[in-house]
């Protein structure tokens, strides 16, 4: 019987399964019911007690060498069964994968955020819901001066006594100029982002809310000059090298002298077209130096400091950059307009 253990167990290592015909067959001959280790263990149990001592562990070590040949045989089987769904096609198309995009209005204000931070500007923020002083009284809007009809106003809260407790959406970004200048003291170098709210009617040119950059820069010496060359310098980075810039007198409360830029069309390039209404040039921004009675209103000393100031229209800025025509589209989520954006992702 020793001999017989043997001779199974040599053909047992030797014998190749290949596929679940061979597997099966490997089953029936060793491990069924009727199958060989049975037949042993039939035998086994027969013998005389003595014997019984002799033969009990050749027997387990029989059984499990037939068991474990079965097992591992079966478990390559179905690894490689798992691997067969691997046999296709790589050079199909693959399901498209819908990632998202940022907003254009994002992506400019993402632009001029690093353009400015890239020459020393920091980036503060303020409340989209202001008082009289922030939004008006301190930037040189005296009560009942008709420059607070420049811009039409939500109002949250109107006190009939005292005009000064009113409280607004802010109008412009100019509020957070005020924070900034009434908590710290100069060198003051600030960009600010935000929600400007308007009570106007909606067009394919003006919306109730818009954003705007507002910039501050006040030190001592700051100069006119210094104010034409971030923004020359600014226009160059976000529109490309080469683009020409004009500066035209303009009126703010709070700058002194006042300025608006403009920028050639980039629709056509300078010759005319309807987005520039055939002049040429689009209005981006006002800008100016700051008041003095607007630095003495934070406590900056205006006998030593000066500053210049200046205000950028995000969509303005958006829709000549990306060709959008109509301001509404920014705010109306139309993934056919959002998903064309899809590539400046980062
Ligand atoms: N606050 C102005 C507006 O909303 C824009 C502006 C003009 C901001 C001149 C400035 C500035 O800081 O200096 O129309």
């Amino acid at each position: 019987m020793k001999e017989q253990i043997e001779k199974y167990t040599t053909e047992i290592q030797q014998t190749i399964i290949s596929n679940a015909e061979e597997l099966e067959n490997f089953r029936l001959k060793f491990l069924s019911r009727k199958g060989i280790v049975n037949d042993l263990f039939e035998a086994f149990k027969a013998m005389p007690p003595e014997e019984k001592k002799v033969f009990g562990k050749v027997m387990n070590e029989f059984k499990n060498i037939a068991e474990s040949k079965f097992n591992e045989a079966k478990d390559a089987l179905e690894s490689a069964d798992e691997g067969a769904g691997l046999d296709f096609d790589f050079t199909l198309p693959g399901t498209p994968f819908n990632t998202g995009s940022r907003h254009p209005v994002s992506l400019v204000l993402k632009e001029i955020n690093d353009i400015f931070q890239r020459i020393g500007f920091t980036i503060a923020k303020g409340p989209e819901i202001e008082d009289d002083w922030h939004n008006f009284t301190s930037l040189n809007f005296p009560l009942e001066h008709p420059a607070r009809d420049m811009q039409d106003t939500f109002f949250i809260h109107k006190d009939a006594e005292d005009p000064t407790k009113d409280l607004a959406l802010r109008t412009h970004t100019s509020s957070v100029q005020i924070r900034l200048m009434e908590n710290n003291q100069p060198p003051l170098r600030s960009i600010m982002p935000g929600r400007v709210f308007r009570n106007e009617a909606i067009s394919a040119r003006s919306h109730c809310i818009f954003h705007q950059v507002e910039g501050l820069y006040v030190d001592e010496n700051v100069s006119f000059a210094d104010l034409k060359q971030t923004l020359y310098y600014f226009v160059q980075e976000m529109f490309g090298v080469g683009t020409e810039v004009r500066f035209r007198p303009s009126y703010f409360p709070f700058t002194e002298p006042s300025a608006e830029m403009d920028i050639q069309c980039k629709n056509c390039g300078g010759k005319g077209c309807n987005i520039c209404k055939y002049s040429g040039w689009v209005e981006i921004l006002g800008c100016g130096m700051v008041d003095p009675n607007v630095l003495e209103n934070c406590g900056i000393d205006s006998n030593k400091y000066t500053g210049f100031a200046f205000g950028v229209g995000i969509e303005r800025l958006a829709m000549n950059k990306y060709k959008i025509k109509d301001i509404r589209m920014f705010f109306e989520n139309d993934v056919r307009l959002l998903s064309q954006f899809n590539s400046e992702l980062n």
